[in-house]
C-alpha cells in the first residue's frame, strides 16, 4: 500500500512525477498531516534523478477547498504563533527546484488557491472555482494569497477579490494571467499538464532549474538586480556540459542528448 494517507504519488509519463491530493470526503481540505505528506513527496520527487517536472493536482471536483476549517476553528493566537501555523506550507517554494505545474479543476479556495499560486505554472479548467473566501470566515488569507495574487493580477483586482471573498473562474484566471491556460474539460486539463511536464522534463535539467530560479527571482528583486542576477546565472551556464551539447547539436542539426551536467 501507499505510505501516504492523504495524497497519491505516481510517475504517469517518463520523467514526470505527479502528486494527487486525495482527501475526497473533505474536498482535499489541507489539514496539517496532508501538508506534511505533500512536502515529503515533493522533496522526494525533487531529489529523484529521473524526475524532470512535477504535476500537482486534486480531483475533478476539487483541487483543494482550503485550509481545514475544522482544524483551525479552535486555534488560539498563541498556539498559531508559537506553532508557526501554516509556515510549513511555503516549504515547497524553496525546497522544490524542479518545475511544479498545478492542474486545477473544481474548487481552489483559500489555501487551495494559495497552493496553486505557489506553483510555477497554473493550468485549470474553464469552470475551475478560484477564490480567497477567508473574509467570509472572519479571517484573511494566511498562505501568501494577499501577496502572490496581488503580484499576479494587480492591487485593485486583488483587493476586490480578497475583501468581498467572491470567486473567479478558470477562464477569468487565464484572462488575468493567473493561469497559463484554461482547458474545456478535466481530461484535456490533465493531458495538457502532463504533456507540458513531459516537454519540460525532456530538456536539460541544469538549464531548467536555472530558468525556474531566475524567473522566480523576478518576484523578489527590483528590475536592475533581477536582470543582473539573470546575466550571472546565464554566464554560469557556460560552465555546464549541456550548453556545449545543446549548441553543438544545433550546429550539427541533431537532437541534443543531454548529460544533465
Ligand atoms: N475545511 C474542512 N472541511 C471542508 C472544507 C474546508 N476548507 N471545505 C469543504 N469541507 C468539507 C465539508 O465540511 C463537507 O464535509 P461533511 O460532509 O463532513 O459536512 C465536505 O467537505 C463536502 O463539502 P460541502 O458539503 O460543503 O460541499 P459543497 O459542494 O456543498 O460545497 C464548497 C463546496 C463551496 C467548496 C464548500 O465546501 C466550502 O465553502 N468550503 C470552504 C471553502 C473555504 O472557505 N476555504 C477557505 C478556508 S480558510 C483558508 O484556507 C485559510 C488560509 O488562507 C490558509
Amino acid at each position: 500500500g501507499s505510505r501516504y494517507e492523504y495524497i497519491q504519488v505516481s510517475e504517469p509519463r517518463p520523467g514526470v512525477g505527479q502528486v494527487t491530493l486525495h482527501r475526497p470526503k473533505a474536498l482535499n481540505a489541507l489539514c496539517t498531516p496532508l501538508i506534511t505528506e505533500l512536502n515529503a513527496a515533493l522533496s522526494e520527487l525533487n531529489a529523484s534523478p529521473t524526475i524532470g517536472a512535477i504535476v500537482l493536482t486534486g480531483s475533478e471536483r476539487a483541487f483543494a477547498a482550503g485550509a481545514d476549517i475544522k482544524e483551525m476553528a479552535p486555534l488560539t493566537f498563541s498556539a498559531a504563533y508559537t506553532g508557526a501555523f501554516i509556515e510549513s506550507w511555503s516549504a515547497l517554494t524553496t525546497a522544490v527546484k524542479k518545475p511544479l505545474i498545478a492542474a486545477v479543476s473544481g474548487h481552489a479556495l483559500g489555501g487551495g488557491c494559495e497552493l496553486a499560486l505557489m506553483s510555477d505554472i497554473i493550468y485549470c479548467t474553464s469552470s475551475a472555482n478560484f477564490g480567497q473566501p477567508e473574509i467570509k470566515l472572519g479571517t484573511i488569507p494566511g498562505a501568501g494569497g494577499s501577496q502572490r495574487l496581488t503580484r499576479a493580477i494587480g492591487k485593485s483586482k486583488a483587493m476586490e477579490l480578497i475583501l468581498t471573498g467572491r470567486s473567479f473562474t478558470g477562464d477569468e484566471a487565464e484572462r488575468w494571467g493567473v493561469a497559463a491556460r484554461a482547458f474545456p474539460t478535466y481530461e484535456a486539463l490533465m493531458e495538457g499538464a502532463l504533456k507540458t511536464a513531459e516537454t519540460i522534463a525532456a530538456h536539460s535539467k541544469v538549464a531548467v532549474q536555472a530558468a525556474k530560479e531566475v524567473v522566480n527571482k523576478s518576484q523578489d528583486l527590483p528590475l536592475r538586480d533581477g536582470v543582473e542576477y539573470e546575466r550571472r546565472v546565464f554566464h554560469s551556464l557556460f560552465g555546464s556540459r549541456d550548453q556545449k551539447i545543446g549548441m553543438q547539436a544545433f550546429a550539427e542539426k541533431k537532437k541534443a542528448e543531454w548529460s544533465h551536467e
